[in-house]
């Protein structure tokens, strides 16, 4: 497998490590404006190749995206002093769209896995600009963030975190929300697990460990400065579950058609990520008030991205069959009328 790697700063570099430690490609492309910190990054890894696993990573351009399985595109800016959540995001909606441009003249069928912030909003304008299948374009959306919902939880009760099932779906951001009706460890409810000598969650731990969970990105980068390898095991996560065909289940990002009523834009639910990208949206079903919290959500990214001149009825470009008729992209789970639950995979 060879993943190229889009933006070698601090999450793409250490991607691209955590990747040569663990193993799973034969090739690592570094592509970056910046040439020679992609080529430092490059030489710096290759010269770890002797000490882990048989890799070739080269810096390259935007050629490099030809011959790739995956795409992980982790280029953009951090936010600087007194600017917006706007002004960012739209900072990064055009370096998003330069990439896009510089990359389709080579692109052929690779996965894409967006990383760069804000990612659903990201994830949602690739998708319009690049008419990729929704289900190659896979943003890393709350990976990280079950994985700190789970890491906690984890901590609260101390069980290993790998033995906690539980998801953050929604926006990668503040309206991400926490699934607590389907949280479990073991085979526990987690609102229901009260270890001898405590009482079960109550509305205030879960609200002190909601706020961890939604803080925790805010602290690392105030203890020092980024976050980097969390992301990069998330993304190697979803990684590994495409070369190895694993049919795991990731929170990723990607454009939902029309799911509990929401149409129209990216954000992470629970899918089977295998091969072929994203196989199917799993069906899960949410209590009122998460039903709320996704809906929230997605009003919240529909409402950036009308700011940012992408509207929630996109203008994406849509497939042609063979007959040169339009196909709607479309996840297999997706259901094709208004529930109230996630259900009906067809
Ligand atoms: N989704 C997540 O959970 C998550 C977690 C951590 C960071 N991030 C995001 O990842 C992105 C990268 O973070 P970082 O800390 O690595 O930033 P960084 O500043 O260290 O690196 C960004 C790199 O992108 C490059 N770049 C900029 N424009 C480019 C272009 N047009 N083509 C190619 N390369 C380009 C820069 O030269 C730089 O090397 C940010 O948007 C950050 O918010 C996301």
């Amino acid at each position: 497998m060879k993943v190229s790697i889009i933006g070698a700063g601090n999450v793409g570099a250490t991607v691209a490590y955590t990747l040569l430690v663990k193993g799973g490609c034969d090739a690592i492309s570094i592509i970056d404006t910046n040439q020679e910190k992609a080529l430092g990054e490059a030489e710096d890894l290759s010269h770890g190749v002797s000490l882990s696993k048989s890799v070739e990573i080269r810096a390259q351009g935007y050629e490099g995206v030809r011959d790739a399985d995956v795409i992980v595109v982790t280029a953009g800016r951090n936010r600087r002093p007194g600017e917006t959540r706007l002004d960012l995001a739209r900072a990064n909606v055009g370096i998003m769209e330069d990439i896009v441009r510089c990359m389709q003249p080579h692109y052929q069928d690779a996965k894409v896995i967006m990383v760069s912030n804000p990612v659903d909003i990201l994830t949602e304008v690739v998708f319009q600009r690049m008419g990729i299948a929704k289900e190659r374009l896979i943003g890393s959306g709350t990976v990280l963030d079950s994985s700190r919902f789970r890491y906690l939880l984890g901590r609260e009760f101390a069980i290993d975190p790998r033995n906690v099932h539980a998801y953050v779906i929604g926006e990668h951001g503040d309206s991400a929300v926490p699934v607590w009706s389907m949280a479990s460890l073991g085979q526990i409810p987690v609102t229901q697990y009260a270890p001898a000598g405590r009482l079960p969650l109550g509305p205030g731990d879960r609200k002190r460990i909601q706020e961890a969970v939604q803080n925790a990105g805010k602290a690392v980068i105030q203890h020092k400065g980024a976050t980097y390898y969390a992301i990069a095991l998330s993304v190697c996560s979803i990684l590994e579950a495409i070369a190895g065909n694993e049919h795991s289940v990731h929170t990723v990002s990607s454009h939902i058609d029309d799911f509990l009523g929401i149409p129209k834009v990216s954000l992470s639910l629970p899918a089977v990520i295998a091969r072929e990208g994203i196989r199917e949206l799993l069906p899960i079903q949410l209590d009122a008030q998460e039903q709320a919290g996704l809906r929230r959500s997605a009003d919240t990214l529909k409402t950036l991205l009308a700011e940012l001149g992408y509207l929630p009825e996109p203008h994406h470009q849509v497939g042609l069959d063979a007959a040169g008729e339009g196909t709607a992209h479309r996840h297999a789970g997706d259901p094709q009328v208004d529930v109230l639950e996630f259900q009906a995979l067809v």
